[in-house]
């Protein structure tokens, strides 16, 4: 297939945004792929700082992280990615070069624990705050579940609404899938 599935094509974006040596967030740690994903990408002068609220998935992090060497590059935080300017030090506040999260709940765990609207907007504000210029958020929007599509429409009416002259916003999916696809929503700071 020639056009990029959603999780390869929300790498391939991160890919161009970060660098060795850059401070990035994952907003939603799950299993760790992302943040190994990206812990690759800012190599050993650079910091991921990874956050989940499930201590399931945070042990599942680590130990992936652990695996692949990759532990030392990396702060995971068991708490809410809201107030995520808290958890930065202070050189890296405003520095931050790029985050992803991947929204919804963790795979093969409780359905019920999910990311929520008003948690996830604030936390894209704050990190949209420590953001450099040329820096980038994604968003992986899971909305199939419950409780999902109250978080899309806010997600969309959010992103929809950033100034064009800060911020370039790119919506990212399939949209002839049955059921409910997940789809991307990318932030450009510029
Ligand atoms: C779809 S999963 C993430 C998958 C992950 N990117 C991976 O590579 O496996 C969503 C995760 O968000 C977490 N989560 C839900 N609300 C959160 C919050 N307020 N702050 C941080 N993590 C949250 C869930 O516990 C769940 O692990």
């Amino acid at each position: 297939m020639l056009l990029d599935r959603i999780l390869d094509f929300s790498h391939s974006l991160i890919k161009k945004a970060v660098q060795d040596g850059d401070f990035v967030i994952d907003g939603t740690c799950g299993n760790g792929h992302d943040t190994a994903f990206m812990a690759e990408l800012v190599g050993e002068s650079g910091h991921v700082y990874a956050f989940d609220i499930q201590e399931e998935a945070i042990q599942n992090t680590e130990n992936r992280l652990k695996e692949k060497k990759l532990h030392d590059r990396v702060t995971l935080i068991h708490g809410t990615h809201g107030p995520v300017h808290e958890h930065l030090r202070s050189e890296h506040k405003n520095q931050i070069q790029a985050a992803i999260y991947n929204l919804g709940y963790l795979p093969g765990s409780d359905k019920s624990v999910i990311t929520t609207p008003d948690e996830t907007i604030t936390s894209v504000k704050n990190v949209l705050s420590s953001l450099k210029k040329g820096g980038l958020i994604v968003l992986v929007v899971y909305h199939g579940h419950s409780g999902g599509r109250e978080e899309k429409d806010a997600l969309l009416e959010y992103v929809s609404s950033l100034d064009h002259k800060s911020y370039h916003v790119l919506n990212y999916g399939f949209i002839n899938q049955k059921r409910t696809p997940p789809f991307i929503l990318a932030i450009e700071k510029h």
